[in-house]
């Protein structure tokens, strides 16, 4: 049985990493339009280089928790596929031990709009830096703003086409594509599983809704699945 698993900021919640839409979330702090888009970038990229520079020191202090280390335990031990999709620009599911699909990017990544050449982010990215392959001061954060269109679509369609199972964790269901992988999953004949704190916004398409913090619920529902439930 396939399983494909979407992560959200919820994952990240209880390692101290603030959410996007949760009272205090990062959305109800700063205006996305000036902060997460081409446009804004285009406006004021000091404005936008300090914002992901600040994101990323805070995501530096940051350690995994039960949930990202449980979901490290199902790719190690499960027996069949197991495809992580994330949406998270954090790397919590690799200090975990996981591989994931980051669809969001990685502000632990920098890109030169230039030459699209990645590599690892300083702690600190400047306006000025330079791009380790064509040395033009062109580097922005590599992680996909509003407008942009997300990374690694057609593979994760193949997943999503394959899954026996698709499991939801910790995201409100805002944000497409994303929002709509419960629904390709579902037409593709697949059982849609929703791990959240509260239920999403998609909440009524899944066929299960299990609710509480994800530290507790993905452990509990890891477990079960590793034992053949
Ligand atoms: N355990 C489980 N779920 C939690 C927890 C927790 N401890 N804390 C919060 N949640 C849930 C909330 O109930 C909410 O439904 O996590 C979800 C977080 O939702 P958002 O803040 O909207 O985050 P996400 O869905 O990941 O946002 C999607 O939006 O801003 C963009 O690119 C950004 O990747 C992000 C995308």
């Amino acid at each position: 049985m396939k399983i494909v698993i979407l992560t959200g900021a919820g994952v990240s919640a209880e390692s101290g990493l603030g959410t996007f839409r949760d009272k205090g979330g990062v959305w109800t702090k700063y205006d996305l339009q000036e902060v997460a888009t081409p446009e804004g970038f285009a406006r004021d990229p000091a404005k936008v280089i300090d914002f992901y520079n600040m994101r990323r020191r805070n995501a530096a202090g940051a350690k995994p928790n039960a949930a990202h280390f449980a979901l490290a335990k199902l790719q190690a031990e499960y027996a069949h596929e197991i495809a992580l999709i994330t949406q998270n620009v954090d790397s919590l599911h690799e200090a975990a031990g996981s591989e994931a699909i980051h669809m969001h990017g990685a502000h632990g990544q920098a890109r030169c709009t230039s030459c699209d050449a990645r590599w690892t982010a300083p702690l600190v990215m400047s306006l000025d830096d330079a791009c380790p392959t064509c040395s033009e001061t062109t580097t922005r954060p590599d992680v996909v703003w509003f407008g942009e269109v997300p990374l690694y679509l057609p593979e994760i369609a193949i997943h999503l086409r394959t899954a026996d199972l698709f499991v939801a964790i910790g995201t409100s269901g805002t944000v497409y594509p994303a929002a709509g992988f419960v629904a390709e999953a579902s037409q593709s004949g697949a059982k849609c599983l929703e791990i959240n704190l509260e239920p999403s916004n998609v909440a009524g398409q899944f066929d299960e809704v299990i609710l509480g913090p994800a530290t507790e619920t993905v452990p509990a529902w890891v477990e079960r699945v590793l034992a053949g439930d």
